[in-house]
């Protein structure tokens, strides 16, 4: 990544326009926050349904002053703590974040990515900068520059950074007064967040009957040809079927293709591998359908499999 490119792309968003640029979890389609036009322009070329808020990236704390309403002493903690980082802290907003970035939701989600490539370029175009992942609403997240190419060919502008790190997006969670809730799995565990906050807290994970948002959907994430989650040995698959595993040896059948996210159930491989295979396979003409291996759900685990039964949701028999 040469100096220029992230001129030319600061440039852009000081414009109004839309770059996509690499995290350490996802691509994001990037837009000056405070511009609700370029703001609204992330919606219409993603798709995505104008309820369903975006997440704000910082470069410093003294930002996430600027758009939070007296951030409490829980929420500095936590950014001090995990950020940069995978996090994303759902807190109350300040007048200075247009509505159209939190769907008219009196709060707002922050994170400080744990990229270079995204911090220089907050940095320059000196703003903090709204991003959802850049892939069409409700499908895979891209975990590469191509994966956005795909999705989003006419995104102004991509900063190509390889392939993300973590892989799935970040955890998110907010803090009410002493009350901090799980609204969605990702590589920082509420576990993780409990350590960091001794005591006073109370920890919920999300209740369907409350989702507030619809990153939380049943279905999100899917690639466009039907995902089955396969944990049975010695069953013929269709023809033409490609099949993902982390680990399984004796899952091996008949299929047509077979991509390891990992050799080992590594979660950590695991996560930074999912979302790439299931683009491979989606990208692969002569594969019609596919067959993943669910993982533990422990951990990492919990992030992975919360991405999987969403990818593969819609394409259930009961579904
Ligand atoms: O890792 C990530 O978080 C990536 C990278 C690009 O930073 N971003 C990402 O954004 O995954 P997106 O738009 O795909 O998911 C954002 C989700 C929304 O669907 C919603 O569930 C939640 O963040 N969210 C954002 N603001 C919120 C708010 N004020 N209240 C509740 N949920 C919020
Ligand atoms: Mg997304």
């Amino acid at each position: 990544m040469n100096i220029q490119q992230l001129k030319e792309a600061a440039r852009i968003i000081n414009e109004g326009g839309l770059v996509s640029f690499p995290t350490e979890t996802v691509y994001g389609l990037g837009a000056n926050t405070l511009n609700s036009v370029a703001v609204a322009k992330i919606f219409a070329l993603k798709e995505r349904p104008s309820f369903d808020p975006l997440i704000v990236h910082i470069a410093s704390l003294d930002d996430l002053k600027m758009l939070t309403e007296n951030p409490s002493d829980a929420a500095m903690q936590l950014a001090k703590k995990f950020w940069p980082g995978p996090l994303t802290l759902v807190l109350p907003k300040s007048k200075l974040v247009p509505d159209i970035v939190t769907s008219g939701l009196p709060t707002v989600g922050i994170r400080m990515p744990d990229h270079q490539i995204a911090l220089k370029l907050i940095r320059m175009a000196k703003c903090p900068i709204a991003a959802p992942s850049a892939n069409k609403f409700g499908h895979l997240s891209p975990v590469s520059a191509e994966h956005v190419r795909k999705q989003l060919p006419d995104v102004d502008y991509i900063l190509d950074g390889g392939m993300t790190t973590v892989g799935i997006e970040s955890t998110i969670i907010s803090v009410e007064g002493n009350v901090c809730t799980l609204l969605r799995p990702g590589k920082i565990s509420l576990n993780d967040i409990e350590k960091a906050l001794p005591g006073r807290f109370v920890f919920n994970t999300t209740k369907p009957e409350k989702l507030v948002a619809p990153g939380l959907l049943k279905s999100h994430y899917s690639p466009n040809k039907p995902l089955y989650i396969y944990n049975q040995t010695n069953v013929r698959l269709p023809d033409a079927s490609g099949l993902i595993l982390h680990g399984q040896k004796d899952l091996l059948t008949n299929s047509h293709k077979i991509i390891y996210t990992s050799k080992t159930h590594n979660q950590l491989e695991i996560a930074a591998n999912l979302f790439s295979a299931l683009h491979t396979m989606e990208d692969d003409a002569t594969v019609k359908q596919i067959f993943i291996e669910p993982v533990t759900e422990s951990g990492l685990g919990v992030a992975i499999m919360d991405r999987i039964k969403k990818a593969a949701y819609k394409y259930q028999p009961t579904a």
